[in-house]
């Protein structure tokens, strides 16, 4: 019997069951889901799972797909479709499919919605219930390694939204230290008032930018003084010049943090000058 998925309106065999590559659920990880077990082809805790559910969709301020009572005939079409006795439905929302922006996309834009099922071996998982399971200890780092460039974005996402939502363009993400990270897709550099470039040292806790680097070359061809080092908040306040490095934005000059002016609050001559010469050292090809 083949698999049966919905898909936004519709009941799909798995095979041509798919979402565009513009979702944000594949582009940002921007999305939530349940897992409900399902007995005897009945569904088990399913107002807590639902209750659950609207709360993930509350706190990311994501829109419901459809009605509680909607869904829930959804959820059971795919178990009766799939013909599900023993096993799980899954239900995923995502904040639907727009061009990749991190901030949220247009109002109205509907929320994706897929609910798959599929069937448990019950006698299996009882055999393996009677010998118990082995577990082996890891670090908790969910999620601490954003050195490594995934679509894990959510945070950024909410943080580039926090930023649109005081009329900002980027967010600076502060560390529990109360030291800048990065941008939420950009690295965060300040210039100090004695003329130092500052940006935070390539740890897990920053992505190691491209455009960063070739920052760095191109200050060494400048004779300018680099620290890579953490740097406070109040001295990103504090500092002469601000901007954050990424491809999409090049050297962007920084004129204001949490609405206090940096520097004089017009573009810096050194942040300009960078931006001006970024492409001489850059590779183009
Ligand atoms: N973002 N830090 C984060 C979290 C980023 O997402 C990015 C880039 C950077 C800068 O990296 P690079 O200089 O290699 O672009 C730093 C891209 C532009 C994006 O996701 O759209």
């Amino acid at each position: 019997m083949s698999r049966i998925a919905y898909v936004n309106g519709r009941y799909l065999p798995h095979a041509q069951a798919a979402v565009s590559i513009e979702d944000r659920g594949y582009q940002f990880a921007d999305g939530v889901y349940e897992v409900c077990e399902v007995r005897g082809g009945r569904l088990v805790d399913e107002p807590r799972h639902m209750a659950r559910l609207d709360r993930s969709l509350r706190e990311l301020r994501m829109a419901r797909p459809m009605s509680a009572k909607a869904l829930s005939h959804v959820l059971r079409e795919t178990v009766r479709r799939n013909r599900v006795h023993d096993g799980i439905v899954y239900v995923q929302v995502t904040r639907g499919v727009a061009p990749r922006d991190f901030p949220f996309p247009a109002a109205g834009t509907p929320s994706s919605l897929v609910v798959t099922s599929r069937s448990f071996d019950r006698a299996r998982l009882e055999k393996q219930a009677e010998q118990g399971i082995d577990v082996v200890t890891v670090p908790d780092i969910r999620w601490q390694r954003v050195d490594i460039k995934s679509v894990a974005l959510l945070p950024n996402v909410l943080a580039k939204q926090a930023a649109r939502d005081k009329g900002a363009r980027e967010a600076w993400m502060v560390d529990a230290q109360g030291r800048i990270t990065e941008g939420a897709s950009s690295n965060a550099w300040i210039v100090t008032r004695d003329g130092v470039l500052v940006t935070r040292a390539l740890d897990t806790g920053i992505l190691p930018g491209i455009t960063r680097s070739v920052v760095m070359d191109e200050l060494k061809a400048q004779g300018l003084k680099v620290e890579e080092r953490a740097f406070t908040v109040e001295e990103a306040y504090a500092a002469r010049e601000a901007f954050v490095t990424s491809a999409s934005q090049i050297v962007m000059p920084v004129v204001s943090i949490d609405g206090r002016p940096v520097g004089n609050g017009a573009p810096g001559l050194i942040t300009s000058g960078l931006r001006r010469d970024y492409h001489e050292h850059a590779e183009i090809a």
